[in-house]
């Protein structure tokens, strides 16, 4: 006890030494920030005190090599890593983690690497938005549990990012992501090829047969040229740019591309101005506040970015007890211009942002439309972040003057289809679907529309409106990237290459089409999508924000009464868990259990 009172007092000193020398990442650089004594630092309960426990827990630390003077008196930083094989987005995570250390290490902190649950979008089935949830629980427990005073997230890979953060909302100790970074642009026979769009753009051709086997096996050489997530505005780099623009990154973190010598830099940078940030007291909840959402929410449509965001975002917004309603993104779709030119909305991809300023770049121009004074993981103010900001390709980043879109990026529909709303990206649709009326086609479930969507004798024509039903939160479960229901065959061999489609299923951020997403409530819980038949007329008014069915009161009525719940898929486990619990998609699908700031207790050390 007495010889780590002294230690105590050593490197406090030696923190502070290191922030005169200047060699501390940025922080707030106007009034000096009260910094906490080191005995109130939350790790002290576990490495400090002359008791039992306490003696396990340094004598254990010990056997690991690590001398008290490693440890005593400095901030425990976690770096939850979500490395794993089978995870293609994060496969040089390992390696930043050791950069993350050698920031803390410099900063005068003691760095502690815990992996986490992988989610990995290509390979992780049903979908990887059923474990999101989980790994927010995760993060959360695990950062509750273990003697941490501040933590890195590592992660990038579409639910990763949110599931980290609303773990480290719900925990509040200081934290700092570090988003992976999109991989390098696909290239094949010089063309550029990007993320998902470009598999779903090939793949219609494959189905239309223009697109021979030994072609479609070189594209599928040259898509993925390294490790990093999509490098479109999907949902991975959509939800790493937001965590920027909420407070969470250092400025211009998310547009780096991963295997850039500036992504290292920038890890090892995060690395030590978390200790700082624990030294500083700078909490998510002291971070986020109403308008760090709405900044985000413009954000989306600046960037042409994906519909998952509209989930996530309410859902982390949840856990810092702030509520967003659906119509807020309706709100600023309309009054928010599209800036970057990426695909699939625009033209470029994310490598190309990167080169033409990124991120900091783009909300410069969008300024006006952002509150400017919402704080940052920095110490300063988003403001003060991106004051210098420049652009060096005024293709890729518009101004306000020559935006990509003027606004209306994505819309949210209502009507008797979707009474608690469904949302469209407009901008990824065919023009000429944005206001259409047709026969319904409808599938019961993915594998029906496996088996007929390729059938000739599908009664279905261009017009036709294709629904899917079942596809949602508890229906599929786990609401799937299905919504990008492909064409039938047939019409794809006649040139037809968008139809309007209609599904309570969401859709990968990479692709597009005139796809109606996340109809709520689901069609398994009985929303008015159960109750749609074949032939039905369907009316989709993207400028009137409606979605409706053309079936009169009684009939609906009728069909209400005679219509049955079908059985869940899961008796036990994580899935009977996920079914009792989950929340439909305008209110975010996070765990009834999971939302709102009530206190969480510290564990006891018996
Ligand atoms: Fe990981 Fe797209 S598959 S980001």
């Amino acid at each position: 006890m007495f010889r780590f009172l002294r230690l105590t007092a050593s490197h406090r000193g030696g923190q502070n030494a290191l922030s005169r020398s200047g060699a501390a990442a940025p922080g707030r650089t106007k009034n000096p920030v009260p910094r906490k004594d080191p005995k109130s630092l939350r790790s002290y309960r576990w490495y400090g005190p002359d008791d039992l426990r306490s003696f396990g827990h340094r004598s254990r630390a010990a056997g690991m090599g690590c001398a008290q003077a490693d440890y005593a008196g400095k901030p425990v930083i976690a770096i939850i890593n979500t490395w794993a094989d089978v995870n293609p987005c994060h496969a040089h995570l390992r390696e930043r983690a050791e950069h993350v250390k050698r920031g803390v290490w410099q900063a005068g902190g003691f760095p502690l690497e815990i992996p986490a649950f992988t989610l990995g979008e290509t390979f992780q089935k049903p979908t990887t938005m059923m474990y999101r949830n989980l790994l927010a629980m995760e993060t959360e427990e695990l950062l509750r549990s273990y003697p941490v005073d501040g933590c890195v997230l590592l992660g990038g890979c579409d639910k990763t990012t949110p599931a980290l953060l609303m773990g480290a909302i719900s925990m509040n100790l200081p934290a700092i992501y570090v988003p992976a970074g999109p991989m390098l642009r696909g290239n094949w026979h010089g063309e550029v090829l990007g993320s998902g769009s470009d598999v779903t753009k090939y793949w219609t051709e494959r189905r239309a047969e223009n697109i021979d086997l030994q072609t479609w096996t070189e594209i599928e050489n040259g898509i993925a040229r390294s490790a990093g997530t999509c490098m479109t505005m999907g949902t991975a780099s959509t939800m790493t740019s937001l965590t920027e623009v909420l407070g969470f990154s250092l400025p211009g973190a998310s547009s780096i591309p991963a295997v850039d010598s500036n992504h290292p830099r920038m890890v090892n940078q995060s690395g030590r101005r978390i200790v700082e940030m624990v030294w500083e007291d700078l909490k998510p909840r002291g971070i986020l506040r109403e308008s760090s959402f709405n900044n985000a929410i413009a954000a989306v449509f600046a960037l042409g970015g994906s519909t998952n965001a509209v989930i996530h975002l309410i859902a982390m917004a949840g856990r810092a007890g702030i509520k967003i309603m659906l119509n807020r993104f309706d709100e600023f779709s309309s009054k928010t211009p599209m800036l970057a030119n990426i695909r699939p909305s625009g033209k470029y991809l994310m490598e190309d942002f990167y080169y033409a300023g990124g991120l900091p770049a783009l909300l410069h121009v969008l300024a006006p439309h952002l509150d400017l004074t919402c704080l940052t993981v920095t110490g300063k103010t988003l403001g003060e972040n991106i004051a210098t900001a420049k652009i060096y390709n005024s293709d890729v980043i518009r101004g306000l003057d020559n935006p990509v879109l003027a606004s209306g990026g994505l819309a949210i529909l209502r009507g008797n289809l979707a009474p608690d709303g469904a949302v469209i990206k407009a901008s990824a649709a065919e023009a000429r679907l944005l206001k259409h009326r047709a026969r319904a086609v409808v599938f019961d479930s993915f594998d029906e529309m496996s088996a007929r969507i390729d059938d000739p004798a599908l009664d279905v024509t261009a017009d036709s409106v294709l629904i899917l039903r079942n596809a949602g939160p508890k229906g599929a479960p786990g609401m799937p990237e299905w919504g990008n229901l492909p064409l039938p065959q047939k019409l794809l061999k006649t040139g037809v290459r968008d139809m309007v489609r209609i599904s309570d299923a969401r859709m990968s951020g990479t692709s597009y089409g005139a796809c109606v997403l996340h109809v709520s409530p689901e069609s398994f819980v009985g929303g008015p999508l159960a109750l749609v038949k074949e032939g039905d007329l369907i009316e989709l008014d993207v400028p009137a924000r409606k979605l409706n069915m053309l079936v009169s009161d009684d009939e609906l009525a009728r069909r209400r009464a005679a219509w049955r719940p079908r059985e869940g898929m899961y008796a036990r486990g994580y899935g009977k868990l996920f079914m009792q619990h989950i929340k439909q998609a305008h209110e975010g699908c996070d765990f009834d259990f999971l939302e709102g700031t009530a206190p969480i207790p510290e564990p006891e050390i018996h």
